[in-house]
């Protein structure tokens, strides 16, 4: 992939120094040696082994085994493409992007966007001509504005089978064109025609302001309701979400997070600006991750009915573990969404709804205390062993003191009695957490080094340790070959070092990440951060290339008296 040069690549990450970079994203604390320590953003956990490294700029997580330099860092981060992740990184340090050489899938990408904007531009113009009277007038019972309209880019698709296809055929586009873009379907006698027919039209634009994709909303008739844009290139379901470019420049700290479409869109024309759906979808954790990047406040509104709370349930769960504060709106009386409410009581009453709104303890203690009789011994017994479950796993002891005063006080008994039984069910909890943590840590280790030939495999690993961190060793040493290696992924970072090193090039994280993917780059990160002596380097190396000859004398004598034993087995 050598899109990027070497120097260009160097500069990058000499100027995005990796732990100005991680603690954009993770609060990284001194705590032994030069190594700074935080919680892992990768994996779920209560006690920091995600240690970054200013001199050798690398960061590794001792829990997930997650590691590689500031490059594969916002790749993993940011969920992006090493290019993306250079084009982000090279943002932030101002520096200028080399001309990038166009991959077919971005020649492609790049072409869906065109193609999406002109068809933005011909939905927009049809809902304005003659022919869209009739969702205008929609638009109007729905009581959306000329100008909501207009900010929101709606449309209209007419009622035919190829208007959008023939105003994009006169264009340019073709029909392969429009099919990957999917705005046009293959029909049975293999001739194309539009996707979307007799809708109203809602560009999903996202955060660079590319139109990606389309939802339509029926008008009449027969149909689904919203018909969405297949998958494509430029445009994954789970990735994006409604009007996220607009909500993101909205000057409330919080997003508001909906179900439908039209309650986005009634919203923001209600003043709620940094309102958002998640396209059809149960909220992603990839959607609760982009959000989060924006603001870290979430106000869940989602319809009232029981599939609305369901989905409340879910989406807390996903933000509780990006550790975004999270609250949910009540809406009071017999309105089924947020657009309901808007229209029928405004704009301030929906404002007194957020501020009476509950934190996500509230909401689920009270889902809870709705299951039950709390008039009625047995269920209220039930109650607070449920409720006590939930409270103990609160890592605040305030809070917990709190939340079991609480629900002491909903069946009438005295906190004492809550209390004590929350923190011993606390100590538990935490017992067993900590051994899981252990537990997992463990076997990943032992999965990690799952090697054929280990003995073998641990000197090959201190080779290439020792390359990564000497590689003035490379002139100074006898090599060994390649085909001597017993592992196939050492003998690949052992091949990829030293051809680095034999064209001159630094080996440093940053210019090996575009030859490995992740998984490969954690391996050989953490390779290169055991301990290691460099005092007398030389025989080390030297000493490590023995013990993997020795290993390999030793597993050809192995492998002799096994074909031996096989052969005789033969023989009876
Ligand atoms: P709703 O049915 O609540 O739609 O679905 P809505 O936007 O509130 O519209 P109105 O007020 O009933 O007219 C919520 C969201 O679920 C997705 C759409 O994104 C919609 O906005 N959806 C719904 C689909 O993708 N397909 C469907 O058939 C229905
Ligand atoms: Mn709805």
């Amino acid at each position: 992939m050598p899109q990027f040069s070497d120097s260009f690549l160097t500069e990058l990450t000499e100027k995005n120094d990796i732990a100005d970079v991680v603690s954009q994203y993770v609060a990284l604390n001194k705590r032994s040696g030069s190594n700074l320590f935080g919680l892992c953003p990768f994996h779920n956990e209560k006690t920091p082994s995600f240690s970054v490294s200013r001199s050798k700029q690398i960061y590794h997580c001792f829990g997930c085994g997650k590691g590689g330099g500031v490059i594969n860092f916002i790749m993993e981060i940011e969920n992006v493409s090493f290019p993306d992740a250079v084009e982000i990184l090279a943002k932030r340090a101002g520096m200028q992007m080399p001309e990038r050489q166009e991959d077919p899938e971005s020649r492609k990408r790049a072409r869906i966007y065109a193609l999406n904007r002109d068809a933005a531009r011909f939905y927009h113009e049809k809902l304005l001509s003659e022919e869209g009277a009739k969702c205008r007038d929609y638009i109007d019972r729905r009581r959306i504005s000329k100008k909501t309209a207009t900010d929101f880019g709606l449309g209209f698709a007419p009622d035919k089978w190829d208007s959008l296809r023939n105003a994009m055929r006169d264009k340019g586009y073709s029909d392969f064109d429009l099919s990957d873009a999917g705005l046009v379907k293959k029909g049975k006698n293999g001739g194309f025609y539009d996707t979307f027919r007799n809708r109203l039209m809602f560009p999903v634009i996202d955060v660079r302001g590319n139109v990606i994709a389309f939802s339509g909303r029926l008008l009449e008739g027969d149909g689904p309701k919203y018909l969405n844009s297949p998958e494509t290139v430029a445009f994954t379901k789970g990735r994006n979400l409604f009007a996220l470019n607009l909500a993101k420049k909205s000057k409330r700290d919080y997003f508001i997070l909906s179900e439908g479409n039209i309650d986005v869109a009634s919203l923001h024309q209600a003043g709620f600006d940094s309102a958002v759906a998640s396209l059809g979808t149960s909220l992603t954790e990839q959607q609760a991750q982009l959000l989060s990047h924006y603001k870290n406040e979430i106000l869940i509104a989602y319809d009232s009915d029981g599939a609305g709370a369901k989905a409340t349930t879910k989406a807390i769960g996903i933000f509780e573990k990006l550790d975004v504060k999270v609250r949910v709106l009540r809406l009071e009386g017999d309105y089924k969404d947020p657009d309901e409410f808007i229209k029928a009581k405004g704009a301030d009453a929906f404002q007194k709804l957020i501020d009476n709104s509950e934190n996500r303890m509230d909401f689920k203690l009270r889902q809870i205390a709705e299951k039950y009789d709390l008039n009625r011994a047995d269920q209220k017994a039930e109650f607070v062993a449920e409720a006590e479950v939930l409270i103990a796993a609160l890592p605040s002891q305030a809070e917990r003191q709190v939340y079991s005063a609480q629900i002491a006080e909903m069946i009438g008994v005295r906190p004492d009695a809550v209390i004590s039984d929350v923190e011993s069910r606390r100590k538990k909890l935490v017992r067993r957490s900590e051994a899981r943590e252990m537990r997992d840590m463990i076997s990943r280790t032992v999965n990690m080094r799952r090697y054929e030939n280990p003995a073998s495999a641990k000197a090959e690993e201190g080779i290439i340790r020792l390359l990564f961190l000497e590689p003035g060793l490379y002139r100074t040493v006898q090599l060994p070959l390649p085909e001597e290696f017993s592992d196939d992924r050492l003998r690949n970072y052992f091949t990829v070092i030293t051809e680095k090193l034999a064209a001159g090039e630094a080996v440093t994280v940053a210019s090996l990440g575009a030859g490995l993917n992740s998984e490969e780059m954690s391996a050989l990160v953490g390779i290169a951060e055991e301990p290691e002596t460099l005092a007398n380097s030389r025989k080390t190396f030297e000493d490590y290339v023995s013990a993997m000859r020795k290993a390999a004398r030793k597993k050809s004598i192995g492998d002799i008296i096994k074909e031996k034993q096989e052969l005789e087995k033969g023989r009876k």
